[in-house]
């Protein structure tokens, strides 16, 4: 079963799991919030295997129903904008909190063969010099990544204590067609297009290390075959880049002015840079295909040509 799979991450994952595996059986279970949307799905709804099933992931008896002939699950459901998270953070607890703990809690009862968490390179809280590896420890910064973390925990704990095979991916944050706008890198696209002000936190330096969801994917999709339950998996890129310098590059792309760029308060708790060390993935047999200017390239081609999808 993947939960979240109508999200961002999760549709691109469905995509490449259906290519490759088209007769595998998949449940696909989300709640369709804000952030979830069908269209993401359509061109595998209709493939043989492939079920859908609006559902929530803390409502144990519904999930315990839609996972009763499953063998395996990866959770990418959650609450995903830490800008939200700052303004009403009970959702996130019981998303990413509560509902991995239902999910580990039916994993234990159901007896599952592997179960994958989806996590994210903000459990680590800021990295001002370095790069975090697996047993760094975990200093969120704001509720969402703390719900996150607190969800990485309790997989551990699942593991030690009854020995649910859970592994935990973290990437890094992750760019492409079909994110949802909220997020920093469909914003500034947005605007760029629209000619509007993009509004830049603070002094824009801020650094993320940006990976292409595709290859994302295909780190999850790896560790699915190959991981070890039990352990953490850092997925990582090459694409460290300061907030402003995003900005500027979305901005050549659209062929608009830098002085669209407009700085606007910082927010609480922004993290001023997040990196990882990713040796452990690549001795799976990964690495990122995609450098950061072809991946920005076919993003903004991607919104230029789904106004419909994101206006
Ligand atoms: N986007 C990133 O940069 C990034 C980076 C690292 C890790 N992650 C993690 O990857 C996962 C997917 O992120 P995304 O960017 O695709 O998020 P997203 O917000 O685009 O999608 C989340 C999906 O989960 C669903 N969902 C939310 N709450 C649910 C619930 N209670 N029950 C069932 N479904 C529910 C939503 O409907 C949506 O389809 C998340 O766990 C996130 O923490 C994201």
């Amino acid at each position: 079963m993947i939960t979240g799979g109508a999200g961002f991450i999760g549709s691109h994952f469905v995509g490449l799991i259906r290519k490759k595996y088209p007769h595998q059986p998949l449940v696909i279970l989300d709640k369709l919030t804000y952030a979830g949307n069908l269209r993401n799905l359509k061109e595998v709804l209709n493939t043989p295997h492939t079920e859908f099933i609006r559902g929530d992931i803390t409502d144990y008896k519904g999930t315990r129903r839609a996972m009763k002939d499953c063998a395996g699950l990866i959770n990418f459901a959650a609450e995903t904008h830490v800008d939200r998270s700052l303004k009403e953070p009970a959702p996130f607890i019981n998303s990413n909190y509560v509902g991995t703990y239902n999910l580990l809690e039916l994993a234990r009862e159901l007896h599952l063969e592997s179960f994958i968490q989806i996590s994210t390179d903000e459990v680590y809280g800021p990295c001002l010099e370095g790069a975090f590896n697996e047993e760094d420890s975990l200093k969120p910064t704001n509720p969402y990544a703390a719900s996150k973390a607190a969800a990485d925990l309790l997989c551990r704990a699942y593991w030690q204590s009854y020995q649910v095979p859970v592994t935990i991916v973290r990437s890094t944050n992750n760019y492409g067609p079909r994110q949802y706008p909220e997020k920093f890198i469909p914003t500034m696209i947005g605007k760029g297009i629209k000619n509007e002000p993009l509004p830049i936190y603070g002094d824009g330096k801020h650094i993320r290390d940006w990976i292409f969801v595709e290859d994302n994917c295909q780190a999850i999709l790896l560790v699915w075959e190959k991981g070890m339950p039990g352990e953490i998996y850092n997925v990582g890129s090459d694409g460290q880049r300061e907030n402003l310098n995003v900005a500027e590059l979305i901005l050549e792309r659209l062929e608009r002015s830098n002085e669209l760029i407009s700085h606007v308060p910082d927010r609480p708790g922004h993290d001023r840079r997040y990196a990882l060390k990713w040796s452990k993935i690549k001795a799976l047999g990964w690495q990122p295909r995609t450098s950061f200017d072809d991946g920005l390239k076919n993003t903004v081609k991607w919104y230029m040509d789904n106004p419909h999808w994101w206006v």
